[in-house]
């Protein structure tokens, strides 16, 4: 293992898109910005110098950063934000995972245009558990404003109302050749007749679930989050934001050019579906006479297609990729996880009440301190650890909803004791919208041993868990009024936060997080911070 050593230069950069120009804050003036390539035991080191107007910090979403939490990222809750003109080193050693990650931007809306692909080979000298591919190819989908993001955000907030919806997906920074604006053409994969590509695809959109397809060709899947997953073959694929994809694809035609296709799932019911991303499959050696195959990605709602992928996930579980589900359990958690209205006597718009997202009735207040912080110097009053473990009152979570939607507000957490279990299910409320909550747990991998429609049943659904090989990931989507399980250990001290990865309702507050003590074992407690950390 060695050191990986990576500068990052936050800076403007006018940018071009849909025959409009804005500038937006990039890495190193690129969009996306650039992939971190690293081993498995590698330390990696990262300086992110703040060159633009706005506070902010950068979250290795889906590093475990195991007793490292200081270097996690989001802003107020690992650390302060790193200043304009500041810079912080970003130190973490990767430890038990391979695959593809991302990087982002973790505060106000930045990570729309602040993100870009973590590739994690494995050790040296240790293969895929599948055939190596000829070459290796980062996908990484996202979503395009015309408008300046914070400003469509800052909009909302004031009116109490949605944000605007994107104007345009991106696939490498490209929205694709059908696009009315197309003089700048979309993404391009070179491809030689014969020969397997792995394609590392990420979703880094801001609010999109995504279903992804490429004419033509299957796709046979081989991780999802950095995990090693039982190979399948599909012709679509669903990746919910904050969630990463590998499928390898074999060039198996033997001429022309195919579309490939990114399209939003349910996650804008209302909204007409008009931003489907398009890039190319090329085929080498062929030259204009070349065709394209049309593919027709699969209608917004084909909830079908979604479920189907989904059942198909399973870890390998093997003697060399071990699926180490807890199966007893320290903690049974019941969360709701949903959207909700409170009243707003400013927000005109919003007729007095305005948009909030909570989970057991708790929308998170962010603080002004860093949790983490707070917690390891013992500062009082910035949080507290009553996250309840129960939603406050029982209803029919996808029926008729309850008449009183409202919210209490708190920075409140849940405390765990070094190596707990957790059961946590996740119940969508499904009242308000038609929505798949993709929740993210920062600082672990868990296992999804189940997931239903309806409300969850305490007595009968467990039956039907998966405890033998459920597919482990860092973020996984509750169902539009349905429920999702999962199971992890508590194996990381520090504070971690949990949210739904669609930001406008982290916005809102679909967020809260977890405390995980010290242990009293060796290599059991929080590293101390490094001396740079930013200061609130
Ligand atoms: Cu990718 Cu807390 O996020």
């Amino acid at each position: 293992c060695r050191v990986r050593h990576y500068k990052f230069n936050v800076v403007l950069k006018n940018t071009t898109k849909l025959c409009s120009s804005k500038q937006i804050v990039t890495v190193n003036g690129k969009f996306p910005g650039p992939t971190i390539y690293v081993r498995e035991d590698d330390t990696v080191l990262i300086k992110v110098v703040n060159h633009v107007q706005y506070n902010l910090s950068i979250h290795w979403h889906g590093i475990r950063q195991l007793r490292t939490g200081w270097a996690d990222g989001p802003a107020y809750i690992t650390q302060c934000p790193i200043p304009s003109g500041q810079s912080y080193l970003y130190n973490f050693t990767i430890t038990g995972q391979r695959g593809t990650l991302f990087w982002h931007a973790h505060i106000l809306w930045l990570r729309a245009t602040v993100h870009g692909a973590v590739v994690i080979l494995p050790k040296r000298g240790v293969p895929y558990p599948f055939p190596a591919p000829h070459k290796e190819v980062v996908v990484v989908l996202a979503e395009w404003w015309k408008s300046d993001t914070e400003a469509v955000i800052n909009e909302a907030l004031k009116s109490g109302l949605a944000p605007n919806v994107s104007d345009a997906h991106t696939i490498n920074g490209h929205s694709g050749p059908i696009s009315s604006c197309s003089s700048q053409g979309g993404f391009t994969l070179p491809v030689k007749s014969g020969n397997t590509y792995l394609l590392r695809i990420i979703n880094a959109a801001l609010n999109e679930e995504l279903f992804f397809k490429i004419a033509g060709h299957k796709l046979t899947v081989v991780e999802v989050d950095a995990t090693y997953v039982k190979p399948f073959k599909t012709d679509t694929i669903l990746i919910a934001p904050g969630q990463t994809t590998n499928v390898l694809i074999t060039a198996d035609q033997t001429s022309g050019k195919y579309l490939v296709a990114a399209s939003p799932f349910m996650d804008a019911p209302i909204t007409v579906d008009n931003n489907t991303a398009m890039a190319t499959l090329h085929y080498a050696g062929m030259l204009a006479t070349t065709t394209t195959t049309l593919t027709a990605p699969p209608p917004q709602n084909a909830t079908p297609v979604a479920n189907n992928f989904l059942n198909s996930l399973r870890s390998i579980n093997s003697n060399t990729y071990p699926a180490r589900v807890p199966l007893t359990i320290d903690h049974n958690l019941f969360f709701t996880v949903g959207l909700g209205i409170n009243p707003c006597p400013t927000c005109k718009a919003g007729n007095g009440s305005r948009a909030v997202a909570s989970i057991n009735n708790v929308t998170f207040v962010m603080p002004t301190t860093a949790l983490l912080q707070a917690h390891y110097f013992n500062i009082n009053g910035v949080f507290t650890t009553d996250f309840p473990a129960n939603p406050p009152h029982v209803f029919n979570y996808t029926g008729s909803g309850p008449s009183n939607l409202q919210t209490t507000r708190g920075t409140k957490l849940y405390k765990l004791k070094y190596n707990d279990t957790v059961e946590l299910v996740l119940q969508d409320t499904g009242i308000l919208t038609a929505e798949t909550h993709p929740i993210h747990l920062h600082g672990f991998n868990f296992f999804v041993v189940g997931r239903g429609i309806g409300n969850y049943d305490p007595k009968n659904d467990p039956k039907s868990f998966n405890l033998v090989d459920p597919v482990e990931r860092n973020t996984v989507g509750v169902p539009s009024g349905g429920w999702t399980a999962i199971r992890f250990r508590a194996d990381n001290p520090g504070v971690w936060f949990m949210h739904c990865h669609l930001e406008v309702h982290t916005t809102w507050g679909l967020k809260m997080a977890f405390l995980v003590e010290n242990g009293k074992g060796p290599n059991q407690s929080i590293i101390p911070p490094p001396k740079d950390l930013p200061k609130c």
